[in-house]
């Protein structure tokens, strides 16, 4: 009786663990981040207003989308074999690189946590 309860109260821990994201971002540490490399040169101050309409606003989008396309633009930088986790491009390559891992997980959940004006219309 007692082995089933520990392995009952066991089992909940680990569900309640798989909730949390594995690498929730520090929103303080990522505007940190957005500064020391002055992101908002090109995405503005707010990550929406950006200083050319081709540039993507970055103010609430997912954290999730944003830490997988500042990887894949790292990943295209290094010459990886492409596929469709790879991003090739020149401007956003060379800042990418630039990024820890941490770095990356930071400043998509500061960016995520900013009021955007991207909604899903259905
Ligand atoms: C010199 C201008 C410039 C700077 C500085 C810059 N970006 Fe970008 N960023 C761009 C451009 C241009 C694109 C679109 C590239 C493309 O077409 O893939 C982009 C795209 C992105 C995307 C993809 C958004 C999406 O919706 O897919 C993210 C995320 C991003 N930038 C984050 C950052 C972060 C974080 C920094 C600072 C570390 C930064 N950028 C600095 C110009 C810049």
């Amino acid at each position: 009786m007692t082995n089933i309860l520990r392995i009952s109260a066991a089992g909940a821990l680990l569900s309640l663990s798989a909730l949390v994201p594995a690498h929730a971002g520090d929103v303080a540490a990522g505007k940190a981040v957005y500064d020391r490399i002055n992101c908002a040169s090109c995405h503005g101050a707010d990550a929406k207003t950006s200083i050319d309409p081709s540039y993507p606003q970055l103010a609430g989008q997912h954290a999730d989308y944003l830490a997988h396309a500042l990887k894949a633009y790292r990943r295209g930088q290094a010459n990886a074999a492409p596929s469709a986790n790879i991003r090739k491009n020149a401007i956003m390559g060379a800042f990418a690189v630039q990024l820890s891992d941490k770095d990356i997980e930071d400043v998509a959940a500061y960016l995520a946590s900013l009021p955007g004006g991207l909604a899903v219309r259905r």
